[in-house]
C-alpha cells in the first residue's frame, strides 16, 4: 500500500504554499499553524507570516505583541507564544538554524510527536510516522481494526504499524499522502472509497464496514464538582430540600448545598434564595462521594437558623425520608461530630 499512495500522493497532491520547499523553518510555521487550524485558513497566515519574519533570527528578535499581531484570528493563541520562545532557543541553542536531530526537535516549545515527526519526515526526509486522526482512522480501516482509536495503547499499536510501512520509503510523500487521504477521500463520514488509491487491500472496504470504523470512543473525564454543604438546624430540626424531578436523584432529600468556595458565600446563596440568615457555627468534615460520572467534594458546615422555615424535619422523620447515600454520610459525619 505504501507504493500506491505514494504514487497517489505524488500524481495528486494538494498544492499548498508549504509544499513549494522543503525549509524546515518553512515547514515547521506550517505544522504550527496547521495544528489546529485548516488548510484553507492558514495559507494566508502562512504567507504574511513568512513576508514579516523571514528567518528564525528574525522572528526571535521580534517583539510577542508582533508575533501575535500576524497571528490575530487564528486563535490558539499559545502557539504564537511557543513559536517566538523556540525561535530564541533556536537562536541560542543551534545557532540560528533549525535542529536536525528528532529528539532535539520534539523539545521544543509546542512540538509533540505528530509535529515532530511531520517536520522531521517533510524537511529532512527522516523515516518517521506523523500519526494524528486522519491516520489513525486510515490504519484502523485498512487493517480492519476494531480496537478503540482513542486509546494509547491502540495509538502506539498504529505507530508501530507506520513505521513499518515507512521503512525505507519517502516517509515526506507518505505522511503527506496520507494527510490528503484523509482531507479529500478516507473523510470521517462518507469515505469516497470509489477513488482511493488503496482500496483494493482495504479490509474496510472489503467487509463493508468502512461507515463503522474507526471505533473512536472517548473516556468521559469524571465531572468533579465541588460544594458547600450545609446542615441547616433550628433547635432540633433539619432543613432538607427534595430534589426536582428528572435530575440526578430525583425526588430523594439531601441537605442544601451550593456550588461555592466558602462557607460565607453560602451563607450570601442562601440568603438570596430564602431571605433568611445564617450563622456559620462549625466545620463538620470533607466528604468524596464518588457516583458513576460524577464526584462530589462535599465541604460540610453546620449553619444554624434564627427560626423555623419550611422543609424542616427532626431526626425521627428523616429516618422516613429518602435520603441519597452521598447526604446520608453528611448527617453521620454530622452526627458524629456533635
Ligand atoms: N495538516 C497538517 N500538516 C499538513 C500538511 N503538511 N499538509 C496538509 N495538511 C496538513
Amino acid at each position: 500500500m505504501q507504493k500506491q499512495l505514494i504514487q497517489w500522493y505524488q500524481q495528486n497532491k494538494r498544492d499548498f504554499p508549504w509544499r513549494k520547499d522543503q525549509d524546515p523553518y518553512h515547514i515547521w510555521i506550517s505544522e504550527i499553524m496547521l495544528q489546529q487550524t485548516t488548510t484553507e485558513t492558514v495559507i494566508p497566515y502562512y504567507e504574511r507570516f513568512l513576508e514579516n519574519f523571514s528567518t528564525i533570527e528574525e522572528l526571535a528578535s521580534a517583539s510577542l505583541e508582533e508575533v501575535y499581531k500576524m497571528w490575530e484570528g487564528l486563535g490558539y493563541y499559545r502557539r504564537a507564544k511557543h513559536l517566538h520562545e523556540s525561535a530564541q532557543i533556536i537562536v541560542e541553542k543551534y545557532q540560528g538554524k533549525f535542529p536536525y536531530e528528532y529528539n532535539d526537535i520534539l523539545s521544543l516549545k509546542g512540538i509533540g510527536e505528530y509535529t515532530a515527526g511531520a517536520i522531521s519526515s517533510i524537511a529532512y526526509g527522516k523515516q518517521v510516522p506523523a500519526v494524528d486522526g486522519n491516520v489513525l482512522r486510515i490504519i484502523s480501516r485498512y487493517y480492519l481494526l476494531k480496537e478503540n482509536i482513542a486509546e494509547t495503547k491502540v495509538q502506539k499499536k498504529i505507530y508501530q504499524i507506520v513505521q513499518e510501512l515507512i521503512l525505507n520509503q519517502d516517509a515526506s510523500a507518505f505522511n503527506q499522502g496520507m494527510m490528503d487521504l484523509g482531507a479529500t477521500i478516507c473523510k470521517p463520514v462518507h469515505p469516497l472509497c470509489s477513488r482511493c488509491p488503496i482500496q483494493k487491500e482495504c479490509l474496510a472496504f472489503k467487509n463493508k464496514q468502512t461507515d463503522v470504523l474507526p471505533i473512536n470512543i472517548k473516556k468521559i473525564k469524571k465531572q468533579e464538582i465541588s460544594y458547600i454543604t450545609g446542615i441547616i438546624t433550628y433547635q432540633d430540626k433539619y432543613l432538607l430540600i427534595q430534589n426536582p424531578p428528572g435530575g440526578l436523584l430525583e425526588n430523594f432529600y439531601g441537605f442544601v448545598q451550593y456550588d461555592v468556595e466558602s462557607p460565607y458565600s453560602f451563607v450570601s446563596s442562601f440568603q438570596e434564595k430564602y431571605h433568611q440568615d445564617l450563622i456559620i457555627q462549625a466545620h463538620i468534615k470533607d466528604i468524596k462521594h464518588v457516583f458513576s460520572h460524577r464526584t462530589w467534594f462535599m465541604h460540610v458546615y453546620h449553619f444554624v437558623l434564627e427560626h423555623e422555615i419550611e422543609g424542616m424535619y427532626t431526626l425521627e422523620e428523616i429516618e422516613a425520608l429518602p435520603l441519597s447515600t452521598a447526604h446520608l454520610k453528611v448527617l453521620k459525619a454530622y452526627l458524629k461530630f456533635m
